[in-house]
């Protein structure tokens, strides 16, 4: 109804002199120059040089600024970049021997000013909540709830769905649940601590979270105004996770883990966003803010790998070092959803991160959920959805609560609650702190389950589990006694290659390497004590392990490491459904398993495939970093990402390529998918099954590999594969007929929705369209239509909330449903109609606009910054 002027009001001229009134990533290239502040030319000149101009600093990283330059209106995708040009003319004038003019000064001054020059592109996060799930059965079986029943009236709860929030006090199977009560009742409930939910907004209007609503700390980087409001008709998801954390304890809802704490809403998931936003997101307000709970990341579709840019990792690590007044932002990220696709948590750069908690799930009953990623990276378990229940927390409205959330999104706000409540007995321990008090806290679940091995720390780790159950009671009281950790040190290996291994800087070609042969290919590297010494290393935490691998199918490569100790850690395991061909070209993996180890003598790694005589590969080299903490505290320094990208073999010349250009070039060739693991769509969870069996029992089962599939066949290839495992008939049939009812509701429900209101059937168009065209821009070529997919199965998902939605759509003014409409994903970042059309949500929200407003830290406002 009122979509329909705006559209048209999009397509006439004026609207692009509108759009120069506020630039967005539609009117304008961004760029990020990192500036080197010895040299002679300023930001400014630099920028002015490019021909482009300089905006503002970005976030909160040193010398490195934003810079833009409008887009031509004819400007294809393939035509040159005008500002990366001007730097590589600036760069060749500079460079040469003798200069002949004043101009060529000035190019070497500017051109030796300019560190790195990176051309931003905008990407979409993935959530990791379980609309890409099956659903589960419905939760039948009624609460015992005598022991719930019990605490509430003692601790005078009186939110409604307190009694079925079981991941705080579950009667059924006790021994299951964060086991935080006890600390509610020593009066340890969050106070003081600033969480912030990097996510798709956070309903600050909601009674159960507004008086725990941290502004100052918020942002919304989709539509650059101040307040993180949900807008999407999606936009569950952070509402959702801010609950299980800080849902105030009132008679609403239920009640959060750390229910005096406070939480601040980053939105970056209502849209693709580029480097720039999520860079700035990862650092907003982290003096204040003790923890940011990341529940995204790239797809877990088991055949991605990828991580994030150098500009990001730059933020992570400014965190890491400057953040909380120098004791680390902590971050918490959700192991990922893509266990059933076969994705490890290993293919992921976040969850990978030494900087990061990762966090996967189990059920009510402790068991592992087909979903929840296992990799060497995973630190600890918390509870979310499976075995027929899911987590109730909070959600979108005035007062409408959510009985459905789950996937291992749900998992991560549980840890961060648990790091509130320590952070607000102590507030003094670092991030290090943070991370050793869950390996030295968590307890193991489900001992019988051969996942579990034998460490040197004492305590074995499990892929599926890491370090085990993170307990609320037992982190927090250990955390009261803990004596701070050494800071940081490291042991850098520097790369071992193997015959003749070469990697083309330019191109990315890799060359030479052994071939992997039946058996795997071995690589030793003897660790001295004196070198670790040299390094003031003490003891082994975390290690990182670079791989360069050739290969024609990635998802056959498996690499493992031994340590000294005799420990050994899968790094990559089979993925069925990775068809890649570009292989690991310095792919970092890292794994927590050697913890506590002394790291001297002889590590050995295996580069390893199927024996699938038609995928061969080359393993060319792979090199370590050793972590951990410092013999001598005085003597430790702060890391400091490497200025350029180690190549492989070591080259002597000097690279005048901005390494940001190797780092942003990452391709993601997605292809169908050809295996489905056993334990998908059982709804019942597991506790028997090793993470990566060891036996070639896949090899039993063979799967005819003629398939080939175009991309939007995948869902059903999934299917027929699936038929043809005997095993697995029964689960299949389920499976099958529940794609069937899902399809058909799906269907039903769009065609209802677009008789219902118009908006939502204009938005899926386009947000489809939307992102096609952000791929377009990329030049990547992953398959829009896995996207789709994942929209599709969104909307599906969300169906039994029809009531929920219900709430939302009245809880607003009638008037906004073409604002509801235009304040989709493209309209964000299309034509920004709702600037436009009067009414707007910051209007009502009694907000100036965007282009009147300055000073709340959108560099999107700030045209005149000089
Ligand atoms: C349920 O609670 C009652 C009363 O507290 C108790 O007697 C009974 O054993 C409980 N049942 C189960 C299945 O736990
Ligand atoms: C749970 O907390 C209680 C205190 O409320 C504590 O006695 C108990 O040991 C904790 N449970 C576990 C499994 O650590
Ligand atoms: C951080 O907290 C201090 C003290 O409460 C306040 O003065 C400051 O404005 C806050 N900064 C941000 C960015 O929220
Ligand atoms: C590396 O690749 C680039 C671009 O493909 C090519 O021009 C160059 O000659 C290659 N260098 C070597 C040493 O092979
Ligand atoms: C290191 O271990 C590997 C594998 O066990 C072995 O082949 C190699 O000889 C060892 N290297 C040394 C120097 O002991």
């Amino acid at each position: 109804m009122m979509l329909l002027p705006f559209t048209l009001l999009a397509l006439l001229p004026f609207h692009s002199v509108l759009s120069i009134i506020t630039p967005t990533y539609n009117t304008h290239q961004y760029y990020v120059l990192e500036h080197d502040p010895s040299s002679h030319a300023t930001p400014h000149q630099c920028a002015h040089a490019l021909g482009a101009e300089l905006v503002e600093r970005l976030g909160e990283l040193d010398n490195h600024w934003i810079v833009r330059t409008p887009k031509l209106r004819l400007e294809g995708r393939d035509t040159e970049d005008r500002v990366l040009a001007a730097w590589a003319r600036l760069r060749a004038r500079g460079s040469e021997l003798v200069a002949r003019s004043s101009e060529d000064l000035k190019a070497r001054s500017i051109s030796r000013s300019i560190k790195s020059l990176e051309r931003q592109v905008v990407r979409q996060r993935t959530k990791r909540d379980d609309t890409l799930l099956l659903r589960h059965p419905q939760e039948t079986e009624p609460l015992n709830s005598s022991m719930t029943e019990q605490l509430a009236h003692r601790l005078g709860i009186e939110d409604p769905i307190f009694m079925d929030q079981w991941h705080l006090s579950n009667d059924e199977f006790p021994e299951h649940m964060m086991n935080v009560t006890g600390l509610w009742e020593m009066g340890i409930t969050g106070q003081g601590v600033i969480s912030a939910m990097v996510d798709d907004g956070l309903d600050f209007e909601s009674d159960d979270l507004a008086a725990n609503f941290d502004a100052a700390g918020s942002y919304d980087f989709n539509d650059h105004v101040p307040l993180p409001k949900p807008v999407l008709w999606d936009d569950h998801h952070g509402t959702r996770c801010a609950g299980e954390i800080a849902a105030v304890k009132n008679n609403v809802c239920g009640v959060g883990m750390a229910y005096d704490s406070k939480v601040a809403g980053i939105r970056i998931l209502s849209g693709p966003i580029s480097d720039i936003d999520e860079s700035s997101a990862l650092n907003y307000g982290y003096q204040n803010t003790s923890i940011y709970s990341c529940s995204w990341g790239p797809p877990d579709d088991g055949k991605s790998m990828e991580g994030p840019s150098l500009l990001i990792q730059k933020s992570v690590l400014n965190g890491i070092n400057r953040g909380r007044g120098g004791k680390g932002s902590i971050f918490v990220f959700a192991s990922g959803n893509g266990a059933s696709s076969g994705d490890q948590c290993n293919f992921d750069g976040y969850t990978n991160s030494i900087y990061s908690v990762t966090v996967s799930a189990v059920d009510y009953k402790g068991l592992h959920p087909y979903y929840s990623e296992p990799c060497a990276a995973n630190m600890i378990v918390t509870y979310s959805s499976g075995g027929g229940k899911h987590i109730h927390t909070t959600d979108v409205g005035k007062d409408v609560c959510a009985s459905n959330h789950g996937g291992t999104s749900a998992a991560a706000p549980l840890a961060v609650g648990v790091f509130a409540l320590a952070l607000s007995v102590r507030p003094d321990l670092t991030w290090r702190d943070i991370q050793h008090l869950c390996i030295a806290t968590a307890e193991q679940i489900n001992s019988e389950d051969p996942d579990w091995e034998p460490t040197f720390y004492g305590k074995p780790y499990s892929y599926k589990y890491g370090w085990g159950r993170l307990d609320a009671y037992r982190y927090v009281t250990a955390a009261q006694n803990w004596k701070l950790v050494k800071p940081q040190a490291w042991a850098e290996i520097q790369p071992i290659e193997l015959s003749d291994a070469a990697m083309n800087e330019t191109s990315g070609v890799m060359t030479g390497g052994e071939l992997i042969i039946p058996g795997g290919i071995t690589s030793s590297r003897i660790i001295t004590a004196e070198f670790l010494q040299e390094n003031n290393l003490e003891t082994i935490e975390h290690v990182n392990v670079r791989v360069w691998i050739t290969h024609a199918r990635r998802g056959d490569v498996e690499v493992e490491i031994t340590s000294p100790a005799g420990v050994k850690s899968i790094l990559a395991g089979r993925r069925k459904f990775d068809q890649d061909i570009n292989g690991f070209p310095g792919w970092t993996f890292m794994t927590l398993k050697h913890w506590g180890e002394t790291g001297v003598g002889n590590w050995t790694i295996r580069v390893s495939d199927q024996e699938n005589p038609e995928f061969t590969g080359h393993f060319l080299g792979w090199s370590m970093i050793l972590w951990g903490s410092s013999i001598d505290p005085s003597k430790a320094v702060e890391y400091a990402l490497p200025e350029k990208v180690m190549p492989l073999p070591p080259h002597d010349e000097t690279i005048t390529t901005s390494i940001s250009e190797i780092a942003s070039s990452t391709k993601v060739l997605i292809k169908p998918t050809q295996h489905l693991p056993g334990d998908h769509g059982t709804a019942e969870g597991e506790a028997d099954k090793p993470s990566f069996p060891q036996d070639d029992e896949e090899a039993a089962n063979p799967v005819p590999s003629e398939i080939t599939s175009t991309p939007d066949e995948g869902y059903f290839t999934h299917i027929t594969d699936l038929l043809s495992s005997n095993t697995w008939l029964f689960g299949s049939i389920a499976i099958v007929v529940a794609f069937g009812i899902g399809c058909t509701v799906f269907l039903w429900r769009r065609r209802v929705r677009r008789r219902r209101s118009e908006y939502a059937a204009v938005m899926a168009g386009d947000s489809m369209h939307m992102s096609s065209m952000e791929r377009g821009i990329a030049g990547d070529s992953s398959t829009p239509r896995s996207k789709e997919l994942y929209d599709a199965f969104g909307e599906l998902s969300d169906e039994d909330d029809a009531d929920e939605e219900m709430h939302l759509v009245r809880g607003h003014d009638p008037d906004l449903d073409g604002d509801y409409g235009s304040g989709g994903q493209a309209g964000a970042y299309q034509d920004n109609p709702r600037h436009m059309g009067g009414i707007t949500e910051d209007d009502r929200a009694g907000h100036r606009s965007p282009a009147t407003d300055s000073g709340d830290g959108s560099w999107d406002h700030a045209s005149d910054a000089r």
